[in-house]
Protein backbone atom coordinates (compact mmCIF):
# COMPACT_ATOMS: atom_id res chain seq x y z
CA UNK A 1 0.00 0.00 0.00
CA UNK A 2 1.63 3.44 -0.53
CA UNK A 3 1.66 6.18 2.50
CA UNK A 4 0.37 9.13 2.29
CA UNK A 5 2.86 11.88 0.91
CA UNK A 6 3.98 14.34 3.92
CA UNK A 7 2.74 17.71 4.16
CA UNK A 8 5.00 19.92 3.34
CA UNK A 9 4.92 22.92 5.99
CA UNK A 10 6.53 26.27 6.04
CA UNK A 11 6.83 28.54 9.00
CA UNK A 12 8.19 32.10 9.14
CA UNK A 13 9.56 33.56 12.01
CA UNK A 14 10.97 30.07 12.99
CA UNK A 15 13.52 31.69 15.81
CA UNK A 16 10.89 33.41 17.45
CA UNK A 17 9.38 32.09 20.63
CA UNK A 18 6.31 30.47 18.79
CA UNK A 19 8.53 29.45 15.66
CA UNK A 20 10.89 27.49 17.77
CA UNK A 21 8.16 25.77 19.49
CA UNK A 22 6.66 24.82 16.52
CA UNK A 23 10.16 23.77 14.89
CA UNK A 24 10.75 21.69 18.06
CA UNK A 25 7.10 19.73 17.43
CA UNK A 26 7.08 19.70 13.88
CA UNK A 27 10.76 18.51 12.58
CA UNK A 28 9.95 15.17 14.67
CA UNK A 29 6.50 14.73 12.82
CA UNK A 30 7.09 11.75 10.03
CA UNK A 31 3.23 13.08 8.26
CA UNK A 32 4.84 16.44 8.11
CA UNK A 33 8.15 18.16 5.62
CA UNK A 34 9.31 21.40 7.61
CA UNK A 35 10.67 24.00 5.78
CA UNK A 36 11.78 26.46 8.50
CA UNK A 37 12.23 30.82 7.58
CA UNK A 38 14.01 33.13 9.91
CA UNK A 39 16.04 36.42 9.59
CA UNK A 40 19.30 35.50 9.78
CA UNK A 41 20.90 32.54 10.81
CA UNK A 42 18.79 30.00 12.54
CA UNK A 43 18.73 30.01 15.73
CA UNK A 44 17.09 26.49 17.16
CA UNK A 45 18.81 24.27 18.84
CA UNK A 46 20.32 21.02 17.70
CA UNK A 47 21.16 19.54 14.61
CA UNK A 48 18.70 20.76 11.53
CA UNK A 49 16.91 17.66 9.54
CA UNK A 50 14.60 20.02 7.96
CA UNK A 51 15.69 23.00 5.49
CA UNK A 52 16.31 26.09 7.25
CA UNK A 53 16.09 29.50 4.77
CA UNK A 54 17.03 33.19 5.67
CA UNK A 55 14.34 34.74 4.41
CA UNK A 56 13.80 38.42 5.18
CA UNK A 57 10.03 38.70 4.92
CA UNK A 58 10.51 42.58 4.29
CA UNK A 59 11.65 41.34 0.70
CA UNK A 60 8.72 41.20 -1.15
CA UNK A 61 10.22 39.17 -4.18
CA UNK A 62 12.14 36.61 -2.06
CA UNK A 63 9.65 35.91 0.38
CA UNK A 64 6.97 35.27 -3.15
CA UNK A 65 9.83 33.63 -4.58
CA UNK A 66 10.23 30.94 -1.86
CA UNK A 67 6.76 30.04 -1.41
CA UNK A 68 6.57 29.50 -5.49
CA UNK A 69 9.91 27.45 -5.52
CA UNK A 70 8.76 25.44 -2.39
CA UNK A 71 5.42 24.67 -2.89
CA UNK A 72 4.58 24.26 0.75
CA UNK A 73 0.52 22.43 1.32
CA UNK A 74 0.74 25.18 4.21
CA UNK A 75 1.87 28.15 5.42
CA UNK A 76 2.46 29.21 9.32
CA UNK A 77 2.92 32.51 9.85
CA UNK A 78 4.69 33.13 12.88
CA UNK A 79 6.82 36.06 12.36
CA UNK A 80 5.55 39.83 13.02
CA UNK A 81 6.30 42.87 14.73
CA UNK A 82 5.39 42.00 18.27
CA UNK A 83 6.75 44.36 20.32
CA UNK A 84 3.77 46.63 20.93
CA UNK A 85 5.46 49.90 21.80
CA UNK A 86 7.84 49.78 18.96
CA UNK A 87 4.81 49.77 16.77
CA UNK A 88 3.47 52.98 18.32
CA UNK A 89 6.55 54.67 17.64
CA UNK A 90 7.11 53.32 14.13
CA UNK A 91 3.78 52.43 12.48
CA UNK A 92 5.16 52.55 9.08
CA UNK A 93 7.54 49.44 9.59
CA UNK A 94 4.53 47.73 11.96
CA UNK A 95 2.36 48.24 8.78
CA UNK A 96 4.73 46.84 6.57
CA UNK A 97 5.73 43.45 8.76
CA UNK A 98 2.22 43.28 9.97
CA UNK A 99 0.05 43.84 7.21
CA UNK A 100 1.87 44.07 4.07
CA UNK A 101 4.07 40.61 4.58
CA UNK A 102 0.26 38.99 5.14
CA UNK A 103 -0.08 40.36 2.01
CA UNK A 104 2.35 39.07 0.31
CA UNK A 105 2.11 35.70 2.02
CA UNK A 106 -1.28 35.26 1.32
CA UNK A 107 -1.62 36.12 -2.18
CA UNK A 108 1.40 33.94 -2.73
CA UNK A 109 -0.48 30.80 -0.94
CA UNK A 110 -3.62 31.68 -3.09
CA UNK A 111 -1.46 31.15 -6.27
CA UNK A 112 -0.50 27.96 -5.06
CA UNK A 113 -3.91 26.31 -3.59
CA UNK A 114 -1.35 26.52 0.00
CA UNK A 115 -3.28 26.77 3.46
CA UNK A 116 -2.49 29.78 5.27
CA UNK A 117 -2.30 29.50 9.00
CA UNK A 118 -2.08 33.32 10.81
CA UNK A 119 -1.36 34.61 14.38
CA UNK A 120 -3.16 37.07 15.40
CA UNK A 121 -3.69 38.85 19.00
CA UNK A 122 -6.15 39.51 21.83
CA UNK A 123 -4.84 43.25 21.08
CA UNK A 124 -7.06 43.57 18.22
CA UNK A 125 -10.10 43.97 20.84
CA UNK A 126 -10.35 46.59 23.27
CA UNK A 127 -10.65 45.31 26.51
CA UNK A 128 -13.89 46.49 27.95
CA UNK A 129 -15.43 42.93 28.19
CA UNK A 130 -13.44 40.13 28.14
CA UNK A 131 -12.76 37.72 28.45
CA UNK A 132 -13.73 37.04 24.36
CA UNK A 133 -14.90 34.32 21.93
CA UNK A 134 -14.06 34.42 18.20
CA UNK A 135 -17.26 36.07 17.58
CA UNK A 136 -16.16 39.16 19.42
CA UNK A 137 -16.58 42.94 18.10
CA UNK A 138 -12.64 44.06 17.41
CA UNK A 139 -11.80 47.36 18.29
CA UNK A 140 -7.89 47.56 18.48
CA UNK A 141 -6.53 50.20 20.89
CA UNK A 142 -3.35 50.35 19.29
CA UNK A 143 -1.02 50.52 16.28
CA UNK A 144 0.13 47.35 16.84
CA UNK A 145 -3.74 45.96 17.60
CA UNK A 146 -4.92 47.61 14.13
CA UNK A 147 -2.15 45.94 12.37
CA UNK A 148 -2.86 42.52 12.89
CA UNK A 149 -7.02 43.43 13.08
CA UNK A 150 -5.76 44.67 9.53
CA UNK A 151 -4.19 41.59 8.49
CA UNK A 152 -6.97 39.35 9.74
CA UNK A 153 -9.34 41.31 7.76
CA UNK A 154 -7.22 41.51 4.42
CA UNK A 155 -6.81 37.32 4.94
CA UNK A 156 -10.88 37.21 5.03
CA UNK A 157 -11.22 39.37 1.90
CA UNK A 158 -8.49 37.11 -0.34
CA UNK A 159 -10.50 35.63 -2.49
CA UNK A 160 -10.00 31.48 -3.09
CA UNK A 161 -7.38 31.36 0.44
CA UNK A 162 -7.98 29.05 2.77
CA UNK A 163 -6.95 30.14 5.75
CA UNK A 164 -7.23 29.61 9.41
CA UNK A 165 -6.54 32.66 12.25
CA UNK A 166 -5.12 31.62 15.34
CA UNK A 167 -5.52 34.56 17.86
CA UNK A 168 -3.79 33.94 21.23
CA UNK A 169 -2.71 35.92 24.38
CA UNK A 170 0.49 37.00 26.72
CA UNK A 171 2.90 34.01 25.56
CA UNK A 172 5.47 32.46 28.10
CA UNK A 173 8.26 30.20 27.83
CA UNK A 174 11.60 29.43 27.16
CA UNK A 175 13.59 29.21 23.88
CA UNK A 176 17.39 29.19 23.65
CA UNK A 177 18.43 32.74 22.23
CA UNK A 178 15.18 35.13 22.55
CA UNK A 179 15.16 38.27 21.10
CA UNK A 180 12.73 38.93 23.35
CA UNK A 181 11.45 38.53 26.88
CA UNK A 182 8.24 37.50 28.07
CA UNK A 183 6.61 38.05 31.51
CA UNK A 184 7.47 35.04 33.29
CA UNK A 185 10.80 35.55 32.41
CA UNK A 186 10.96 39.61 33.13
CA UNK A 187 9.55 38.82 36.57
CA UNK A 188 12.24 35.85 37.40
CA UNK A 189 15.37 37.83 36.22
CA UNK A 190 14.87 41.44 37.81
CA UNK A 191 14.07 39.57 41.14
CA UNK A 192 16.87 37.19 40.60
CA UNK A 193 18.75 40.72 40.48
CA UNK A 194 17.13 41.77 43.82
CA UNK A 195 15.43 44.56 41.50
CA UNK A 196 11.99 46.06 42.34
CA UNK A 197 9.58 46.00 39.76
CA UNK A 198 6.44 48.18 38.87
CA UNK A 199 3.54 45.60 37.82
CA UNK A 200 0.32 46.62 36.74
CA UNK A 201 -2.50 45.48 38.86
CA UNK A 202 -5.68 46.79 36.15
CA UNK A 203 -5.32 44.75 33.09
CA UNK A 204 -6.54 40.85 32.45
CA UNK A 205 -5.47 38.41 30.76
CA UNK A 206 -4.92 34.23 29.83
CA UNK A 207 -1.53 33.36 29.96
CA UNK A 208 -0.46 31.54 27.26
CA UNK A 209 2.33 28.62 27.37
CA UNK A 210 4.40 28.95 24.16
CA UNK A 211 4.09 24.89 23.31
CA UNK A 212 0.17 25.14 24.44
CA UNK A 213 -0.31 27.82 21.12
CA UNK A 214 1.91 25.45 18.91
CA UNK A 215 -0.27 22.55 20.08
CA UNK A 216 -3.44 24.66 18.93
CA UNK A 217 -1.52 25.52 15.87
CA UNK A 218 -0.87 22.02 15.08
CA UNK A 219 -3.83 20.74 15.18
CA UNK A 220 -6.03 23.09 13.17
CA UNK A 221 -2.66 22.28 10.54
CA UNK A 222 -3.60 18.40 10.94
CA UNK A 223 -7.11 18.55 11.03
CA UNK A 224 -7.28 21.06 8.19
CA UNK A 225 -9.32 23.14 10.21
CA UNK A 226 -10.10 26.37 8.72
CA UNK A 227 -11.50 29.94 10.34
CA UNK A 228 -11.17 32.03 13.86
CA UNK A 229 -9.64 30.40 16.78
CA UNK A 230 -8.75 31.52 20.47
CA UNK A 231 -6.23 29.38 21.56
CA UNK A 232 -4.75 30.52 25.25
CA UNK A 233 -4.34 29.18 28.67
CA UNK A 234 -7.62 28.05 30.08
CA UNK A 235 -6.97 30.64 33.44
CA UNK A 236 -8.23 34.70 33.53
CA UNK A 237 -6.13 36.66 35.50
CA UNK A 238 -4.66 39.84 36.74
CA UNK A 239 -1.10 40.40 35.56
CA UNK A 240 -0.24 41.30 39.15
CA UNK A 241 -1.44 37.61 40.12
CA UNK A 242 0.55 36.42 37.02
CA UNK A 243 3.44 37.94 38.38
CA UNK A 244 3.10 36.87 42.23
CA UNK A 245 2.56 33.48 41.10
CA UNK A 246 5.93 33.45 38.96
CA UNK A 247 7.67 34.75 42.06
CA UNK A 248 6.30 32.90 44.56
CA UNK A 249 6.86 29.69 42.41
CA UNK A 250 10.66 30.41 41.71
CA UNK A 251 11.42 31.59 45.35
CA UNK A 252 11.80 35.10 44.70
CA UNK A 253 11.06 37.90 47.02
CA UNK A 254 7.51 39.28 46.47
CA UNK A 255 8.26 42.19 48.46
CA UNK A 256 10.53 43.68 45.40
CA UNK A 257 6.73 44.09 43.59
CA UNK A 258 4.97 47.40 43.75
CA UNK A 259 1.68 47.31 42.34
CA UNK A 260 0.64 50.01 40.03
CA UNK A 261 -2.70 51.38 37.71
CA UNK A 262 -1.03 51.40 33.72
CA UNK A 263 -1.64 54.69 33.73
CA UNK A 264 1.69 55.30 35.48
CA UNK A 265 3.90 53.41 32.90
CA UNK A 266 3.59 55.70 30.55
CA UNK A 267 4.20 53.28 27.75
CA UNK A 268 3.81 54.98 24.31
CA UNK A 269 0.69 52.12 23.39
CA UNK A 270 -2.25 51.96 25.28
CA UNK A 271 -3.22 48.52 26.30
CA UNK A 272 -6.52 46.72 26.73
CA UNK A 273 -7.32 46.26 30.39
CA UNK A 274 -9.58 43.10 30.34
CA UNK A 275 -9.20 40.61 27.37
CA UNK A 276 -8.59 37.11 28.02
CA UNK A 277 -10.37 34.13 26.05
CA UNK A 278 -13.30 31.69 25.71
CA UNK A 279 -11.56 28.41 24.56
CA UNK A 280 -14.20 26.24 24.65
CA UNK A 281 -14.35 25.98 20.31
CA UNK A 282 -11.00 24.95 20.83
CA UNK A 283 -11.42 22.78 23.46
CA UNK A 284 -14.79 21.19 22.16
CA UNK A 285 -13.45 20.58 18.54
CA UNK A 286 -9.37 20.28 18.51
CA UNK A 287 -9.56 18.59 22.04
CA UNK A 288 -7.06 21.12 22.83
CA UNK A 289 -6.15 20.77 26.46
CA UNK A 290 -3.58 23.51 27.89
CA UNK A 291 -1.61 23.35 30.30
CA UNK A 292 -2.19 25.54 33.70
CA UNK A 293 -0.23 28.76 34.85
CA UNK A 294 1.26 26.34 37.78
CA UNK A 295 1.99 23.69 35.05
CA UNK A 296 3.56 25.99 32.37
CA UNK A 297 5.80 27.37 34.68
CA UNK A 298 7.01 23.96 36.05
CA UNK A 299 7.70 23.14 32.91
CA UNK A 300 9.53 26.74 31.90
CA UNK A 301 11.76 25.74 35.01
CA UNK A 302 12.67 22.59 33.93
CA UNK A 303 13.68 24.09 30.52
CA UNK A 304 15.53 26.82 31.53
CA UNK A 305 17.53 23.88 34.16
CA UNK A 306 18.13 22.00 30.75
CA UNK A 307 19.70 25.11 29.13
CA UNK A 308 22.42 25.71 32.27
N1 LIG B 1 4.15 37.06 22.59
C1 LIG B 1 2.91 37.39 22.91
O1 LIG B 1 2.61 37.69 24.08
C2 LIG B 1 1.85 37.38 21.85
C3 LIG B 1 0.53 37.67 22.24
C4 LIG B 1 -0.47 37.66 21.26
C5 LIG B 1 -0.14 37.37 19.94
N2 LIG B 1 1.15 37.11 19.60
C6 LIG B 1 1.46 36.81 18.19
O2 LIG B 1 2.09 35.55 18.14
C7 LIG B 1 2.97 35.50 17.02
C8 LIG B 1 4.32 34.93 17.45
O3 LIG B 1 4.89 35.81 18.39
P1 LIG B 1 6.12 35.40 19.32
O4 LIG B 1 5.68 35.53 20.72
O5 LIG B 1 6.73 34.12 18.86
O6 LIG B 1 7.07 36.64 19.00
P2 LIG B 1 8.64 36.73 18.74
O7 LIG B 1 9.36 35.81 19.64
O8 LIG B 1 8.93 38.19 18.77
O9 LIG B 1 8.79 36.17 17.26
C9 LIG B 1 8.54 36.93 16.12
C10 LIG B 1 9.56 36.55 15.08
O10 LIG B 1 9.36 37.34 13.91
C11 LIG B 1 10.62 37.54 13.34
N3 LIG B 1 10.68 38.64 12.39
C12 LIG B 1 10.55 39.97 12.65
N4 LIG B 1 10.76 40.66 11.53
C13 LIG B 1 11.04 39.77 10.55
C14 LIG B 1 11.38 39.90 9.18
N5 LIG B 1 11.48 41.08 8.57
N6 LIG B 1 11.63 38.76 8.47
C15 LIG B 1 11.58 37.56 9.06
N7 LIG B 1 11.27 37.38 10.36
C16 LIG B 1 11.01 38.49 11.10
C17 LIG B 1 11.52 37.82 14.54
O11 LIG B 1 12.87 37.64 14.17
P3 LIG B 1 14.08 37.89 15.22
O12 LIG B 1 13.94 36.83 16.27
O13 LIG B 1 15.28 37.69 14.37
O14 LIG B 1 13.87 39.27 15.75
C18 LIG B 1 11.02 36.79 15.54
O15 LIG B 1 11.75 35.60 15.46
C19 LIG B 1 2.99 36.91 16.44
O16 LIG B 1 2.12 36.98 15.35
C20 LIG B 1 2.44 37.77 17.57
O17 LIG B 1 1.80 38.93 17.07
C21 LIG B 1 2.15 37.09 20.53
Amino acid sequence: MLSAQPLKVLVTGANGLLGQKLVAKLQTRSAVTLIATGKGPNRNPGPAEYLYIDLDLLDIAATTEVVRTHRPDVVIHGAAMTQVDACEQQPELCRQLNVDVVKTLADSCRAINARFIHVSTDFIFDGESGPYDERAAPAPLSVYGQSKLDAELLIQQTEGLRWAIVRTVLVYGVVPDMSRSNIVLWVKAQLEAGKEIRVVNDQVRSPTLAEDLAEGIISILMREKTGIWHISGAEIMNVWEIAQQTALFFGLDTGLMIPVSSDTLSQPAKRPPRTGFIILKAETELNYRPFSFKQGLALVKQQLDDLT
